[in-house]
């Protein structure tokens, strides 16, 4: 497989740089600090082709390939790992499921506004006792007349005060276990549908993350995305997506963090020296530089298995669980390396370290993803 970069991905990349240096960078120790999305910064995102990147011109997106997305969600991710879960949870969950299962008649009327970036996006899916075992959703959708009505909650969902498109998935026959789980698109203007609480984070504190209520809410027949029953296949099958951006996302922390790390090495100076001519931490910069750089081909290649058509389950599995570990773990040593520097704000590197974990725990925990993995050893 060819990792090099064409002139349009190399184009691509350089524009998620430096909008995320101009744009993001000035205020994201402020926006962490105060649990506030820069709505204005993401919107530009929008203008600029980004959050529609991997879609065709005729739903709204820009027409470009997936690694280009996937290289974006990295490169915003190095500066503001918040910005960056706020824009894959748009394009690869919301926009991923809408695309991939719902009709053209769908896709046009809500696809334009969630990928030109006037509306956030969210996946609605996990509940209190819906976490990893998904199929234990609850929220039902009953069908009357011309509507369904929703009641349920839904937690833990990324962009959830600010969106204004939801993908949710409800039971619309609860004897039938995950084949009678359905897909929605909710808009949140629908009666009945309102915002709950929404949460005090350690990490990616700027994305906004909270409950769904639906309490009756009506739901147009025609929102039901293909038929009733398909809901969970369309779940997994979104989540497969949406696992290469959180890999993307990890991958962009821990990127973010060595480079801060490697920086420091050069500039600080103790016992005489700067630090990176002390074997142990040189070899130690050697050591994450091969974790990341290892992690990444994992990611561009379920990038590149996504985008040419190939079963993307399990490498997107694996790249998720290299990726975000190479966060944690990097950010982590990053941390130590910058010594008590590493533990104050202003250095990033303490923000990156609260910001990679959550990357192991959502889209699948990492035990999901070993279960992926392991289960395509032994089927
Ligand atoms: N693609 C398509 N279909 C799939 C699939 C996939 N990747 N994985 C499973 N399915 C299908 C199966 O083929 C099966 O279909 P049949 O019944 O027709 O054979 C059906 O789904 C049930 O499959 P399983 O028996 O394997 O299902 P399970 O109940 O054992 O669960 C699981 C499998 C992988 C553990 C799944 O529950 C899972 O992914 N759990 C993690 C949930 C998760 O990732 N949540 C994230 C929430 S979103 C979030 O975090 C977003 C955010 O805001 C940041």
């Amino acid at each position: 497989m060819d990792f090099t970069l064409s002139k349009e991905q190399e184009m691509i990349k350089k524009m998620a740089r430096d909008f995320a240096e101009k744009e993001l960078k000035p205020m994201v120790i402020d926006n962490d600090e105060n649990s506030s999305f820069p709505i204005e910064a993401y919107k530009k995102m929008g203008e600029l082709g980004l959050i529609g990147l991997p879609y065709p011109k005729e739903f709204g997106g820009s027409g470009g390939d997936y690694l280009s997305y996937i290289i974006a969600v990295e490169e915003i991710s190095k500066v503001d790992a918040s910005v960056g879960i706020a824009y894959s949870v748009t394009t690869s969950l919301c926009s991923g499921g809408i695309f991939n299962s719902a009709s053209d008649e769908q896709k046009k009327k809500y696809l334009p506004d969630v990928l030109s970036g006037k509306k956030f996006g969210s996946f609605g899916l996990t509940e209190p006792n819906a976490g990893s075992d998904a199929a234990g959703v609850v929220t039902i959708a009953e069908k009357k007349g011309d509507y369904y009505i929703l009641n349920g909650s839904k937690c833990f969902i990324t962009n959830g005060p600010l969106s204004e498109t939801f993908l949710v998935f409800a039971s619309t026959d609860k004897s039938k276990g995950t084949k009678g789980l359905s897909a929605f698109i909710v808009e949140k203007s629908f009666p009945g549908f309102s915002i709950g609480k929404i949460e005090n984070k350690c990490g990616i504190r700027s994305a906004q993350v909270s409950e769904l209520i639906f309490k009756d809410c009506k739901v147009p027949a025609e929102n039901l995305i293909g038929e009733e029953g398909k809901g969970f296949g369309i779940a997994m099958k979104t989540l497969d997506g949406g696992r290469i951006g959180v890999a993307a996302q990890g991958l962009g922390i821990a990127e973010g963090a060595f480079e801060i790390a490697k920086q420091y090495m050069k500039e600080r100076i103790q016992f005489g020296k700067p630090l990176y001519k002390n074997q142990y931490l040189a070899f130690k910069m050697a050591e994450l530089q091969l974790e990341i750089e290892q992690a990444k081909y994992l990611l561009y290649k379920a990038a590149i298995d996504k985008q040419e058509g190939r079963s993307y389950t399990v490498p997107a599995a694996k790249a998720k669980l290299a990726c975000t570990d190479a966060a944690m773990h990097v950010t982590v040593e990053a941390a130590q390396m910058l010594g008590g520097n590493g533990y104050m704000r202003e250095y990033n590197v303490e923000r990156m370290m609260r910001d990679a974990k959550i990357t192991q725990i959502y889209e699948g925990t990492n035990e999901i993803q070993k279960l992926i993995i392991s289960g395509s050893l032994f089927r």
